[in-house]
């Protein structure tokens, strides 16, 4: 069976394309989208996306992925530096779960150096910009076959 691979994006991620381009990038969070289905079909991966604005929303999505998913990657945007929610909602998961930056977070203001998911997760991918979800879905391939 084709592992099931979930993408949460976090807040504000939805603006992806009109928000400060110099740091996130001029792809629509249509086209990222676009470009992990592809990429997943291409590595044989079923990938699912999910974007809210909400942190409520997004803990019940990572509950739900408890049933039916083989994996999360996850950018949690201004969530990451704040939410204990979503860290605790990852602590329910026994697949792995990747986090995902767009922009370099330790390079950027100091209340982005913090992650509250990073030492929760498998592995961290920072400053690739879009790229960075291609990556992300090779290392969850790459997790799945050990
Ligand atoms: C972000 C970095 C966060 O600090 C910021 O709040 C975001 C996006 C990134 O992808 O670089 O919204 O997660």
């Amino acid at each position: 069976m084709t592992p099931e691979i979930l993408v949460i994006h976090g807040p504000n991620l939805n603006m992806l394309g009109k928000r400060e381009p110099e740091t996130y990038g001029s792809q629509t969070l249509e086209a990222v989208n676009q470009g992990l289905a592809d990429h997943g079909a291409r590595t044989g991966l079923t990938v699912q996306t999910f974007q809210s604005n909400h942190e409520g929303e997004i803990v019940e999505k990572i509950q739900q992925a408890r049933d039916g998913c083989d994996a999360l990657i996850i950018n949690p945007a201004a969530y990451t530096h704040t939410s204990v929610a979503i860290r605790d909602a990852i602590l329910l998961l026994e697949v792995p779960v990747v986090e995902i930056h767009l922009s370099n977070i330790y390079k950027r203001e100091g209340f982005r150096h913090n992650s509250l998911l990073a030492d929760v997760v498998a592995g961290q991918i920072a400053g690739f910009g879009a790229f960075g979800y291609i990556m992300a879905l090779d290392a969850v391939k790459n997790l799945l076959s050990h």
